[in-house]
């Protein structure tokens, strides 16, 4: 795999930290995208001393906004021409309500705003690679999403864990339309739930978070987290699977709530809208 190229955002840590670590084990040339330089050196420092084969470069990069995703994409691009793959693993569980400088609430950017534009701007590598693979970390819990396109997007139906789900079936209610658009120009898109897994996500204080912290011991390893999303980014045996969900490494349907195709194509519509 000495050729191969991937991206993957949010490797300093949890189960990204773990997909950089894998995939540089197989030799690829892997870019480690953090938001924070420091947490990003360090993470990137660590994993190359333990792989010691493939080559990790660390670019830092926000993905909490607009101009912070394009800036990103525009990094990306400069420093490397061509894409074998683009990780999109990079999320966030709010707690509470924030709104980002674009008036977008967080989790509606970071897990879904923002993996959709790195996924349309970074396209020119992508394509330069001639067989390359987009891969979003999702999340099964976006069944439970209820997306309101006049309220999701700006926090006005904010909850602790509908937020979260919402977000993840946004992302999700737009990979049909990107599958159909990536087809014949040699790059899938596909997306993966990663198990339930023991990382810092939506971590908080208090009573709530130690008893998270207690529930979570039983969880998977990031370890365990990563297998899939490589798994997809890798495989020889899914170089033509496009637009599919799976759920670790089983292929799933969509959800009904995933299907609205009126409501996908409005988000799609109000997502090329928000990201000029
Ligand atoms: N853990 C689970 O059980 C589980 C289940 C289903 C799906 N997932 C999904 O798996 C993915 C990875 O989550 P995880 O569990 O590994 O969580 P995590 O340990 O909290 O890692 C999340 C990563 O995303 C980065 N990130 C957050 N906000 C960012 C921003 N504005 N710009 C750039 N990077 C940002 C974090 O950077 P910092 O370190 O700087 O915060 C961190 O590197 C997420 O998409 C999550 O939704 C996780």
């Amino acid at each position: 795999m000495q050729s191969k190229r991937y991206v993957v955002t949010g490797g300093n840590a949890g189960i990204g930290y773990e997909i950089v670590r894998g995939l540089a084990q197989k030799s690829a040339e892997v870019v480690l995208v953090s938001r924070d330089e420091a947490r990003g050196r360090t993470a990137q420092a660590e994993l190359q001393a333990a792989t010691g084969a493939g080559k990790i470069d660390l670019v830092v990069g926000d993905l909490g906004t607009v101009a912070g995703t394009r800036q990103l994409a525009t990094d990306l691009l400069a420093a490397y021409p061509t894409l074998d793959g683009l990780i999109n693993n990079a999320g966030v569980w709010m707690t509470r309500k924030v709104l980002n400088e674009d008036g977008l609430e967080l989790s509606f950017m970071v897990n879904h705003l923002a993996p959709f534009m790195l996924s349309q701007l970074l396209l020119p590598a992508l394509q330069a690679a001639g067989h390359a693979r987009i891969v979003h970390v999702n999340a099964g819990l976006y069944v439970k999403g209820k997306v309101d396109l006049q309220k999701t997007p700006y926090g006005k139906d904010f909850g602790r864990i509908r937020t979260y789900a919402n977000s993840k079936l946004c992302a999700v209610l737009t990979l049909p339309e990107q599958a159909r658009r990536l087809a014949g120009n040699s790059v899938t898109v596909n997306m993966v739930h990663p198990g339930v897994i023991r990382t810092g996500l939506g971590d908080t204080s208090g009573v709530v978070g130690w008893l998270l912290r207690q529930v979570k011991r039983q969880w998977a390893t990031p370890l365990q987290g990563a297998v899939a999303p490589i798994w997809l980014a890798t495989a020889p045996e899914l170089a033509e699977q496009c637009g599919i969900y799976f759920n670790e490494q089983v292929p799933m349907p969509l959800a009904d709530n995933a299907q609205d195709e009126a409501l996908a194509a409005a988000l799609w519509q109000l997502s090329e809208r928000l990201m000029q």
